[in-house]
């Protein structure tokens, strides 16, 4: 039996953060075996925010390194870039024109981030979802593995998904395949560490509130020695009063590898002075790996040059056939 797909991506704005690691791309890794895996550098939609034309093509390679710095292994996996591959923006058209605009408006994302556009946001703010539908019904994605934040999107690809069959698809052929969001319960949200009721984000204006995977070990022990705490003592998980302290013993699980009871043993009588250094030690030694590779894969711009372009290719001869069957299925004309 053949493998089922998975396929995901992150935006190229600024460094990833831990919230991207853990609540994603580290579960890229740890699954890729089990699947046929797309990875997507998703470069239109970092430009539905203002966005620095000087850094877009060094940010986009950067991240497409971190990919496989992190582990994802070209074996099992595709590494692309969204904008070499012209069906996404020529999906994203068709399926826009079977989305109800108000669908879209009642995206939460695009309610939060156009709080912070004013006056500024673009059309393409508002369509960004519908662009991520298209990204992962190109290539008939059964899974798609990604953070808590994104499974509104994923309900909304399904929903247009649904509609596009409806309309266009015959009983026994549907037009495009239903996907699945594939959410682990450990990491999904992964909290800012200035505020423990707010996810770790790219755009957030502090940089204390995140560790970049590309920290370096001084500023990963200065962040996590302003991070916020509370004056409790002992450390648990789940007091909905403390999500700090829930937050920051999560981190130590993930990247110590442990279970949440070896934590707990561990972690319940220590103080923060204790905990601090230890979760410092922990998260510099789990990243220190991808650091180094990531060094050598910057040193090698040509392989990663060639990585995309056959990836690219690869991509596009598996997008281009889902866009004819849509485009037929919708009646157009074929030369
Ligand atoms: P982006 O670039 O914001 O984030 C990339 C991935 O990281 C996850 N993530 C988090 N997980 C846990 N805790 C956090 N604090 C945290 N912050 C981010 C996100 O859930 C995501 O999985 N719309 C997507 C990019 C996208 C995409 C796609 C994803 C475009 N097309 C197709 C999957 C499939 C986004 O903005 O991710």
């Amino acid at each position: 039996m053949s493998k089922q797909r998975v396929l995901s991506g992150v935006q190229p704005t600024g460094n990833l953060h831990l919230g991207n690691y853990l609540g994603a791309i580290r579960n890229w890794v740890e699954e890729q075996n089990n699947y046929d895996n797309f990875f997507c550098v998703v470069d239109l939609h970092a430009i539905t925010v203002p966005h620095d034309p000087l850094v877009l093509a060094s940010n986009t390679l950067t991240t497409a390194a971190l990919y496989l710095a992190c582990g994802i292994d070209l074996e099992c996996s595709t590494i692309f870039v969204q904008s070499h591959v012209s069906a996404h923006s020529e999906l994203a058209w068709l399926l826009n024109c079977v989305t109800p605009l108000n669908w879209l408006e009642r995206m939460i994302q695009f309610k939060e981030k156009a709080v912070k556009q004013g006056e500024n946001v673009s059309v393409g703010l508002l369509d960004y979802p519908v662009l991520m539908a298209a990204d992962i019904l190109l290539y008939d994605a059964d899974q798609v593995p990604v953070g808590e934040d994104q499974k509104q999107h994923l309900e909304l690809t399904r929903d247009i998904a649904i509609r596009i069959n409806d309309r266009f698809g015959k009983k026994k052929e549907p037009v495009l395949k239903l996907p699945k969001p594939l959410i682990r319960k450990q990491g999904a949200r992964v909290m800012s560490l200035t505020d423990g009721t707010k996810k770790m984000s790219k755009s957030d204006p502090s940089e204390l509130s995140r560790i970049s995977l590309l920290d370096s070990p001084e500023e990963i022990k200065r962040k996590i020695k302003k991070c916020k705490t509370d004056p409790v003592k002992g450390l648990e998980f789940d007091n909905p009063e403390r999500p700090e302290c829930h937050n920051l013993l999560s981190l130590y699980q993930l990247l110590a590898n442990k279970t949440k009871e070896e934590v707990q043993a561990e972690c319940t009588e220590m103080g923060w002075g204790q905990f601090k250094p230890l979760l410092v030690d922990t998260t510099v030694a789990a990243l220190e790996p991808i650091q180094s590779k990531y060094n050598e894969l910057m040193a090698e711009r040509t392989y990663l040059e060639s990585v995309l372009e056959k990836g690219a290719t690869q991509a596009n001869e598996v997008a281009i056939n889902t866009l004819n069957r849509v485009k037929k299925s919708l009646g157009f004309l074929s030369i």
